[in-house]
């Protein structure tokens, strides 16, 4: 089958012999139809158990306990031609019969929210009808979107339903990536980029209209848009503004903003089941897989589509390829199975498939973060099995720390994943998690983003719009102030603020960046020890956020020596990064360059983007583009100290690594090229944290000590790095 031929042949061979026996001896294939519905076949099945039914709500949204599926449809008259087609499904959308209501409120009301269920058509359908009533004549009609994946994907289907090219007259913006024109009326942009446009367009007056879109997200970005734009509204008289969400917050965005009136668009909504493990499990990915085995087989084929949730790209394509080595095993026995990732960073070409429409005798089950849980709908999904866990930025300002942990989520994001199951028709909801872990292990709600992260950016961002006291700012939930303090601590150790908590030269200059400003700090600073091309290399690959290097199974110990040529001559994981990019440089940007050396040409490529823009920038601000070469990268490395002198741990007595200032507990990731060095480094750069089973250093270099009283006074001293000095045994590390 045609989404099978990805992956791997080695090996596989035994697995499937394998899954051959195990089959045989759970009897697959004596199953009745009339058997139970989870009477399943696998040795590892999961028994769930079915709590309660969520109901459902009719037409007009009022709950209720028969909602009636849609008649069978009448077939759509011959002769229509695909577009056609596309107008037909959107008058279908639920918010389609509120079109002339909302125009008016609109036209009434400057501030308006918007609420209704996800796959209304708030997102797809509201600019368009503001466009089609003449609001882009007056400006650019702006939604924005907490996700990259979702602006982009967006924007692609609204251009088709317009029937214009994508970039034209509809088209979105994400950082490193502007796919529009002087043409486009419709944008759709990320919150944070929307944010950034206050500092070319402090009015904003090329926009007519502003959506604030998956406003319940509560992301950092749209928080601070919040404050903004409820200034901006009350000089630009023009402008309208539409708060949009997908869930009950809107009382709270109203009162927020000046009690401006709510408009709602009830939503049909089918039965949902809700069925809890009966056990804890342990592993929830592997529990992901056989619980959609479980249903794929015992459920009918035609009854609906399956959606997973996950945390983060390595999960789901773990699932996936699980789940496709098995399937493979079941061979012709069992109808195919579609298998879809989304993830932050997929390639655009792979997001068009998750909205296919799933052929006859098959089933697609798509494996999502939660990107799913409101900002993408995908139709057909009748099943839904939520690991119970999301991605969560977390921030100890005590530490100046922050990392990604998977968390818990809340019982509200529960039961909005539980929702998707029942758009079309009634739906199952099996969670991964027990119904006490549910009751009693669940926070209510999520905590906004704001209450939970590095302030830093933001603060700069609003120092360069010249907002200056961040204590009296009008946040809907202010951050701890203690965040704040620790934003502006950081931003004056790193020299953007000076003693006044006012921007400096260097500062204002960040700001110009769309970068963290660690990263911002350490571009510019390199103009100083003459290294600016190689930092813009480095950092680009760093700012990816994909994994560039490739390691297929059965060529893992090619790819491992590949990846090692890039860390031979020292350096760490910041100087094998731009060594990688300089070699594919002098290479001539070759495809087949990256393929012979296991790296990731369509990462590459997103690198050389990002370069070229963040080069760009350096024009603007005037920094000139030096080079010192890669073999003298111990100047690369102190431009990047100089940004992330935060991130520094040293070789403690234990043979462990300790952070300099907090003294916490970190360890070398396993995938760094520093894992496995005989003689460890007494100093270490890293680039982030991330909380797994251990908290992980990701991306480390060798530096020395006494760059940090150089780079950093304001933040270090002598004592900090005497106590490394005075020891020198190096010993082996228990890095696993
Ligand atoms: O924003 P809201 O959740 O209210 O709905 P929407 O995102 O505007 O989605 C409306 C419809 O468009 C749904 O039926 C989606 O499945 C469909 N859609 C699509 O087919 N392709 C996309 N890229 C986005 C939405
Ligand atoms: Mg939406």
């Amino acid at each position: 089958s045609r989404y099978k031929d990805d992956v791997e042949e080695k090996g596989e061979m035994e697995l499937w012999q394998e899954e051959q026996t195990k089959k045989s001896q759970m009897g697959f294939g004596k199953k009745k139809k009339d058997e139970k519905e989870y009477d399943f076949v696998f040795d590892d099945a999961i028994d769930f158990v079915v709590t309660e039914t969520k109901k459902g709500k009719n037409k007009k949204g009022k709950e209720s306990d028969d909602v009636k599926p849609d008649e069978p449809e009448e077939p759509v008259a011959k002769g229509l031609t695909d577009h056609e087609k596309i107008l037909v499904g959107r008058k279908k959308l639920p918010v389609f019969a509120y079109r002339d209501e909302f125009l008016e409120a609109v036209a009434e009301h400057q501030v308006l929210i918007m609420v209704g269920e996800t796959g209304s058509g708030k997102t797809t359908q509201t600019p368009q009808y503001l466009h089609e009533a003449g609001y882009s004549k007056l400006g650019k009609i702006a939604c924005t979107q907490p996700r990259r994946v979702a602006a982009m994907s967006v924007a692609a289907r609204v251009a088709q339903e317009m029937n214009v090219k994508l970039g034209n007259e509809v088209g979105y913006s994400i950082r490193f990536e502007d796919c529009t024109s002087p043409k486009t009326i419709v944008q759709y942009m990320t919150d944070g980029m929307l944010l950034r446009s206050f500092l070319t367009e402090p009015d904003l007056k090329s926009y007519s209209c502003l959506i604030i879109d998956e406003a319940h997200e509560r992301t950092l970005h749209t928080d601070i848009l919040f404050g903004l734009v409820k200034d901006i509204v009350r000089f630009r008289k023009d402008l309208k503004l539409i708060i949009s969400s997908a869930t009950l917050d809107a009382e709270k965005f109203s009162s927020y903003l000046d009690d401006a009136p709510i408009f709602m668009i009830p939503g049909r909504m089918f039965p949902v089941d809700i069925l809890y493990c009966k056990q804890p499990e342990a592993d929830y990915v592997d529990a992901a897989v056989v619980t959609t085995l479980q249903i794929h087989i015992s459920q009918d084929i035609d009854s609906g589509d399956i959606l997973i949730f996950l945390t983060g790209q390595e999960e789901i394509e773990q699932c996936a390829e699980t789940l496709t080595m098995r399937t493979k095993g079941l061979g012709a026995r069992i109808p195919e199975l579609i298998i879809c990732p989304v993830y932050a960073n997929l390639p655009a070409d792979q997001q068009a498939r998750i909205f296919m429409k799933t052929p006859p005798n098959s089933r697609k089950v798509v494996i999502a973060t939660n990107i799913a849980e409101t900002s993408l709908t995908i139709d057909g999904v009748c099943y839904v099995i939520d690991s119970g866990f999301a991605k969560q930025k977390s921030y100890n300002p005590k530490t100046s720390m922050e990392s990604l942990v998977v968390t818990p989520i809340s019982q509200a994001a529960a039961n909005q994943r539980s929702g998707r199951a029942g758009r079309t028709a009634p739906g199952k909801c099996f969670r991964l998690f027990t119904a006490w872990s549910f009751k009693n292990e669940l926070e209510a709600n999520t905590i906004p983003e704001i209450q939970r992260t590095n302030m830093g950016n933001v603060v700069l961002q609003l120092k360069a719009l010249g907002i200056n006291d961040l204590l009296s700012f009008d946040f809907m939930d202010p951050p701890p102030a203690e965040c704040l303090m620790r934003a502006f601590e950081n931003l004056y150790a790193l020299g953007a603020l000076n003693d006044r908590g006012e921007l400096t030269k260097l500062g204002r200059k960040m700001a110009e960046f769309p970068l963290e400003p660690m990263l911002s700090k350490s571009v510019i600073i390199a103009e100083k020890y003459g290294c600016v091309k190689e930092v813009l290399s480095m950092v680009s690959m760093l700012s990816i956020g994909a994994s560039v290097f490739y390691r297929p199974k059965d060529k893992a110990v090619h790819a491992d020596t590949a990846r090692l040529n890039f860390a031979r001559g020292g350096g760490g994981d910041q100087i094998s990064l731009l060594r990688c990019y300089t070699e594919w440089e002098d290479s001539g940007f070759q495809t087949q360059w990256c393929f012979e050396n296991y790296v990731q040409s369509k990462s590459m490529k997103k690198a050389r983007d990002v370069r070229e823009q963040i080069a760009g920038l350096c024009e603007r601000v005037e920094l000139e583009e030096t080079s010192c070469g890669v073999s003298d990268f111990e100047k690369v490395l102190k431009a990047f100290t100089a940004g992330f002198f935060f991130n520094v741990s040293k070789l403690a007595r234990s043979g462990d690594y300790t952070t300099v200032k907090a003294r916490h507990t970190v360890y070398i990731h396993p995938s760094s090229c520093m894992a496995k060095d005989e003689i460890p480094a007494d100093f270490l750069v890293y680039f982030e944290l991330a909380f797994t089973t251990k908290e992980y250093m990701r991306q480390v270099a060798p530096i020395k000590g006494e760059w940090l009283t150089e780079l950093a006074p304001h933040f270090y001293n002598e004592a900090d790095i005497e106590e490394a000095k005075k020891k020198k045994l190096p010993k082996a590390r228990p890095n696993k």
